[in-house]
């Protein structure tokens, strides 16, 4: 940390279109929270500073769909978002938002500052206009065929079907999805950052300067680059938005992401007055945690942007993660293909930490990553619960039974005692550093290690068989066991706040700070310790079951959702049609056909005679839910041996998205035998 004097840490502001979920909390929230909680605990200056992205397209198509107004929408979220975090312990300085008045002028003197200086170019180039409604059409406010695998729906920035990215001219047949209406092509003027013109910049300051970088993100930078940098446009056509403050741009607004990462500053300035030295000194170390798919604006455009401002200074790094996916499908809040952190809370009441531990230990630092649920109950009960809980547990309970819950005075300490207090103080050095360099699962790895070694203590000194005996020598090992807890206390804070506080609770001690991590005598002699109780509880089954069960329902809504009809089949005459024979028919019996989990075996009068029907619907239907009922039946289709059984004729069904089967029938009872035509 040597050249610097404070730390500005921020967090990539959610867009407020939909709560968070634990894929946001395991690449952004958490990460940032470990490093930041580490920096304060060892005194350091540093400021947490994140807030919602308000702006944007996403949002105004929610609120169309809704029929409520973007702030609406961005009030809901925003509030929903807020008390997520702050459930969850991620410790902002700030937690604003980029509608706040202070965010409008921040980031409109930005754009004037650019403008003023002659840092944009302006540029005419034509898009479509809905001229119904009067408004130019973002790319997402159009639809039509996709020219590539004529999926009707494609969308004019991508084809969710093939997943070719698109240009709206590219589509056949474009609609505006406000309107309706067949958009125009119109001239417009935008705003364009040279983006090309920094590139040389660029190059130097990240490709030469540091090398340091994840691999991920410098390789990322670095293929950008080597494409070529293009002018990009700072401005658009939307109604929702901080207008473009500069002359002749009416009904144009800064482009969300030139407005959002310029709501870090804006959310500095209203956190203190001081805000300047945090952005404007080179003794700041400012340091950017996002996702993925946030790299290039973190790293290539909003850099160029202060750059091109002039008196900002620049991220000393920007450790983005990869994606989490959920029970191997990639994690999706529009499929609801999610864990969300409200409904996590509902369900897991007061087990926060247990969700911190689980997404730090698998945060996709350097490749995506799965998140499952026996996963997640497997580290519960083998990690938390077996190891860290149970040596906290077993000590306080010990020092309870033992010595009415009071540090015990230690006599002298055998060379087993020394070598594992000396391991425990080993392990400070590489969790810093791993903490340090941004390398926080094997930085958990090192604070869980404290636990360990108090376990393999406790188990190889036998407190509980040498009361028998020796209680002298007690007195030493539960000294000694203490003094570890106290020193599991610091190391987990960072990750694991609730838990570390619940401890200081326990041990009635208040925080030590991270210096004295390592320390052997952190609980005095005589030092009166509070009630114990426990840190964790096994997750059962059943609890795991329930969520999955979870999943597999939103799975099925899908699937429903997204279900394009088969396409049309070939036509067919009259006669042909005529040659089918479809009666109205009742089910007399029914059975489960034996040894199979499809196959009833039901007896229908058909007004022509009495006959057997096998049929695919037992997953559906039961036996008795079949018998009396009357359907339509194909009575002369060739009959067909099913399991042994012969089957005269097919019954009719609907069939669903999700294979779901329910029976055809007509509107009201009519006699048996009736034909359908
Ligand atoms: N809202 C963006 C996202 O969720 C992140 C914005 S980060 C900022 O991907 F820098 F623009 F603020
Ligand atoms: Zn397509």
């Amino acid at each position: 940390m040597s050249k610097f004097k404070r730390h500005l840490v921020t967090s990539a502001l959610p867009y407020a279109n939909g709560p968070v979920h634990i894929g946001h909390l395991a690449g952004v929230y958490i990460p940032s929270d470990i490093y930041v909680r580490y920096l304060r605990l060892k005194g350091e200056e540093v400021i947490s500073i994140c807030g919602s992205d308000e702006h944007g397209v996403p949002i105004t198509i929610k609120a169309r769909q809704e029929g409520v107004t973007p702030q609406d929408i961005v009030d809901k979220y925003h509030g929903i978002i807020k008390k997520a975090f702050s459930d969850f312990g991620i410790s902002f300085d700030i937690y604003s938002r980029t509608t706040s008045a202070m965010h409008k002028e921040t980031a409109s003197d930005f754009f004037r500052k650019l403008h003023d200086d002659g840092k944009f170019i302006e540029q005419t180039s034509e898009q479509y206009y809905d001229s119904e409604v009067g408004q130019f059409l973002a790319d997402r406010y159009i639809t039509g065929e996709c020219p590539h695998c004529h999926n009707l729906k494609a969308y004019g920035d991508q084809c969710e079907n093939c997943g070719t990215t698109l240009s709206a001219t590219d589509l056949i047949d474009p609609k505006s999805t406000i309107s309706g209406s067949k958009p125009i092509v119109k001239e417009t003027k935008h705003w364009f950052l040279p983006l090309d013109k920094y590139e040389p910049f660029l190059r130097e300051w990240i490709l030469e300067g540091h090398k340091e970088w994840k691999s991920n993100v410098y390789g990322q930078c670095k293929s950008w680059m080597d494409l070529g940098l293009q002018p990009r446009a700072v401005s658009r056509d939307l109604n929702w938005g901080i207008p473009v403050p500069v002359e002749g741009a009416e009904g144009k607004v800064l482009y969300v992401w030139f407005d959002a990462p310029i709501g870090y500053i804006s959310a500095t300035k209203e956190l203190t007055p001081e805000w300047e030295k945090y952005w404007k000194d080179e003794e700041t170390k400012m340091v950017h945690f996002i996702g993925k798919d946030n790299i290039v604006f973190h790293c290539i455009v909003f850099p160029s942007m202060l750059k091109a401002h002039g008196d900002y200074i620049l991220p000393e790094n920007v450790p983005a993660n990869e994606f989490l996916n959920l029970e191997g499908d990639k994690i999706s809040t529009s499929r609801n293909w999610a864990v969300w952190l409200h409904e996590y809370l509902i369900d897991f009441e007061d087990k926060q930490d247990v969700l911190r531990y689980v997404l730090c230990a698998n945060a996709p630092e350097s490749k995506d990553n799965d998140f499952t649920w026996k996963d997640f109950q497997a580290r519960n009960n083998n990690e938390l619960v077996a190891i860290l809980g149970n040596f906290v547990n077993r000590v306080l309970v010990l020092t309870g039974k033992y010595f009415d819950g009071k540090v015990p005075a230690s006599g002298e300490l055998t060379d087993f005692d020394k070598q594992m207090l000396e391991d425990v103080a080993k392990c400070k050095k590489p969790l810093e550093s791993n903490i340090e360099n941004y390398k926080f699962r094997e930085a958990l790895k090192d604070a869980m290690n404290i636990a360990r070694i108090g376990n393999k203590y406790l188990a190889d000194t036998e407190p509980w068989k040498v009361i028998k005996s020796d209680e002298e020598r007690v007195k030493t090992i539960l000294n000694v066991a203490l003094q570890i807890t106290a020193n599991v206390s610091i190391a987990i804070e960072p990750f694991m706040p609730f838990t570390s506080a619940k401890m200081l609770g326990m041990m009635n001690s208040e925080p030590f700070g991270w210096e004295r991590l390592g320390d052997t005598n952190l609980l005095l002699e005589g030092h009166q310790l509070a009630a114990p109780s426990l840190l964790f509880d096994k997750i059962e089954d059943s609890a795991i079951e329930f969520q999955v069960q979870k999943l597999e329902s939103a799975k099925k809504e899908n699937l429903a959702r997204e279900y394009v009809s088969e396409p049309e089949k070939a036509s067919i005459s009259f006669e042909d049609f005529g040659k089918m024979d479809i009666r109205v028919s009742r089910v007399v019996a029914a059975e489960k056909v034996a040894k199979t989990k499809k196959l009833l075996k039901l007896t229908v009068d058909t007004g022509v005679d009495t006959r057997t029907i096998v049929s695919g619907i037992a997953e559906h239907y039961s036996a008795e839910e079949m018998v009396g009922r009357q359907v339509l039946v194909l009575i002369n289709l060739a009959p067909r041996e099913l399991k042994g059984i012969t089957s005269q004729g097919m019954i009719l069904m609907a069939e669903d998205a999700t294979g779901k089967l329910v029976t055809v029938t007509t509107d009201s009872d009519v006699k048996e035998g009736s034909t359908v035509k």
